[in-house]
C-alpha cells in the first residue's frame, strides 16, 4: 500500500486535521476556500462543541445562542444522535437509499409523517439542504400542475428567505441575492408583502398559481411572525382555486417556535411542508420536503415523472439515522415545552429591555426560541462609527464582551435574533440575559454621545 504523502507531500490526514494550531486552519481556509466568509463573521474558531458550549482554540468558553442559525435544536453533538448514527455504522447497512429499498430511510419517511399536522403529509423526497429542498418543492408545484395550462406562476412574499440556489433565491423576497444570474425564475414568480391579506387573495384569486410558498415566520427577514388570518386565507384560497400551499419551515420546524411545525399555530394544514435545519440534529446535512400523498402522486405518481427528482443522496443511511434520532429526541425530551418555556423567559426579558430602553429597542417579537429584537437607527452623527443601527453595535459588544454567540438577521440586519438551543441550561440562557442587558446599556450610554 502507498502511502498519501508519498503521493502528496502536502495531504493531511483527520488526525493531522484534529491537531492543527489555527494558524493553519485559518490559512488552508482562506487560501483553498472563500478567503472572506468567515473573515467577515467575526473570524471565531470553534474546537469544540457541547450543548450550548463552544471552547474556542485559546481555550475560552463561548455560550451558543444562535445554534447555527437554528440548527442546533438538540444541542450541539448531542450524544444521543451520535449513539443512534453509530448503530447504522456497525450494522455495516448499504448507505444508500436513493434507488433500491432501504430499512433506515423507509424508517425515518414514516416517522416524519407521524409528526405532519393532521398526520396528513405522508410522501417525503429528501434533500442535502435548505435551499435543495425548496428547489424540490417549487419543482412539486410545476409538476403536479402539468397539464394545466392555466398554472403558470408561483406566489411567494417580499423579504422571504428560502435560501441560496437559483430556485430558492427566485422564490426568495431579497433582490441582494438574485444580482448576477440573469432573470433566473422571476417572470414566473409573484411576490406579495407578508401578511398582505388583500393581496394574497387578489392573487390566489386568479387560478394561476402553480404553488404558494411562505414562511410561517421569516426568520431572516427579521422575525415576522405570520398572523392567523394570512395563514388560514392561504389555506382556504389555495383550496378554492387549486394552488399547492407549500410551508417553509426549514427554520421554523422541529419544535422550534413550541409546536413541531409554527404552521400548527394557525391551525393550517399545508399542502407541502420543506425541513432542514435542526431535523438531523445538526450533524449530518439532511433536508427535504414532505407533502400530502394525491399531490406527490400527482407529480411523481407515473413512470414517466417517477424519475424527474432523484439525487444520489436521497436515502442516505447516515442520514435517515439521525432524522431518526433528532425526532426521537425531541419528542421524548419535550422540546416543544422547552422552546415555550425558555423562549418566554427571553421574550419577557427582551420586552423589559424594550421598555426601559425605548429609543435603542423598537420591538421584541416572535415565538418560542425564535426571537427577534429590532434596533432604533443610529443618529446620523454617530453612523459612522455605528453603523445604521444599533443592533450591530449590541451584537459586537455581546460577543466580544461576554463570548455569546448570536446573530443578526441577513436579511435585515436591524434585527438581533436569538435561536438557542432548545437544550441551552437556564444558567447559560440567565448569562446571556444579563449579558444582553449589560449589551443594551452599553449602547445606551454611546448613543447619548
Ligand atoms: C426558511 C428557510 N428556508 C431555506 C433556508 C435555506 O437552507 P440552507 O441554508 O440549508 O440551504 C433557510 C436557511 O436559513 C431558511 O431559514
Amino acid at each position: 500500500m502507498k502511502n498519501v504523502k508519498d503521493v502528496y507531500r502536502d495531504f493531511y490526514t483527520v488526525d493531522d486535521a484534529i491537531n492543527f494550531d489555527f494558524a493553519t486552519v485559518k490559512n488552508l481556509q482562506e487560501t483553498y476556500s472563500n478567503k472572506l466568509k468567515v473573515a467577515l463573521s467575526g473570524g471565531k474558531y470553534f474546537k469544540t462543541a457541547d450543548n450550548a458550549s463552544f471552547i474556542d482554540h485559546a481555550g475560552n468558553k463561548h455560550v451558543d445562542m444562535m445554534g447555527a442559525v437554528g440548527v442546533m435544536t438538540v444541542g450541539n453533538n448531542n450524544p444521543f444522535i451520535w449513539e443512534q448514527i453509530e448503530k447504522v455504522f456497525k450494522a455495516k447497512n448499504y448507505m444508500m437509499g436513493a434507488i433500491s429499498y432501504h430499512n433506515v430511510a423507509a424508517a425515518f419517511y414514516r416517522n416524519l409523517a407521524l409528526t405532519t399536522p393532521g398526520q396528513k403529509l405522508t410522501k417525503a423526497q429528501i434533500a442535502g439542504g435548505g435551499a435543495e429542498a425548496i428547489e424540490g418543492a417549487i419543482k412539486l408545484c410545476m409538476i403536479a400542475n402539468r397539464g394545466k395550462p392555466e398554472k403558470t406562476k408561483l406566489l411567494a412574499t417580499l423579504n422571504a428567505f428560502h435560501g441560496k440556489t437559483s430556485g430558492a433565491v427566485s422564490v426568495g423576497g431579497k433582490d441582494t441575492w438574485q444580482a448576477y444570474q440573469g432573470r433566473l425564475l422571476l417572470n414566473q414568480i409573484t411576490h406579495i408583502p407578508f401578511n398582505d391579506v388583500e393581496a394574497l387573495k387578489k392573487e390566489l384569486s386568479s387560478g394561476i398559481y402553480q404553488g404558494f410558498v411562505v414562511e410561517p415566520i421569516q426568520g431572516e427577514g427579521g422575525v415576522h411572525v405570520a398572523t392567523n388570518e394570512f395563514m388560514r386565507t392561504a389555506r382556504e384560497y389555495c383550496d378554492q382555486y387549486g394552488t399547492i400551499f407549500v410551508a417553509d419551515e426549514i427554520q421554523t420546524g422541529c419544535c422550534r417556535t413550541g409546536k413541531f411545525w409554527a404552521s400548527e399555530w394557525s391551525g393550517v394544514i399545508p399542502d407541502v411542508i420543506t425541513f432542514g435545519k435542526g431535523i438531523s440534529g445538526g450533524l449530518i446535512p439532511l433536508a427535504g420536503y414532505i407533502a400530502k400523498a394525491e399531490i406527490y402522486d400527482a407529480a411523481y405518481g407515473t413512470p414517466e415523472t417517477a424519475f424527474h427528482h432523484t439525487a444520489t443522496y436521497q436515502g442516505n443511511a447516515i442520514a435517515c439515522a439521525a432524522g431518526i434520532a433528532a425526532i426521537q429526541y425531541m419528542i421524548e425530551n419535550d422540546l416543544c415545552s422547552a422552546a415555550l418555556e425558555k423562549g418566554k423567559i427571553i421574550q419577557d426579558a427582551m420586552l423589559a429591555a424594550q421598555k426601559k430602553y425605548p429609543g435603542i429597542i423598537k420591538e421584541a417579537r416572535g415565538r418560542g426560541c425564535l426571537i427577534g429584537v429590532e434596533f432604533e437607527p443610529v443618529k446620523d452623527s454617530l453612523k459612522e462609527k455605528y453603523g445604521e443601527n444599533w443592533a450591530m453595535e449590541c451584537e459586537r459588544y455581546f460577543s466580544e464582551e461576554f463570548r455569546i454567540q448570536i446573530m443578526h438577521s441577513f436579511n435585515n440586519p436591524k434585527v438581533f435574533r436569538w435561536l438557542p438551543p432548545l437544550t441551552a441550561p437556564q444558567a447559560d440562557i440567565g448569562y446571556a440575559i444579563n449579558a444582553f442587558n449589560k449589551s443594551v446599556e452599553h449602547v445606551y450610554q454611546l448613543a447619548q454621545g
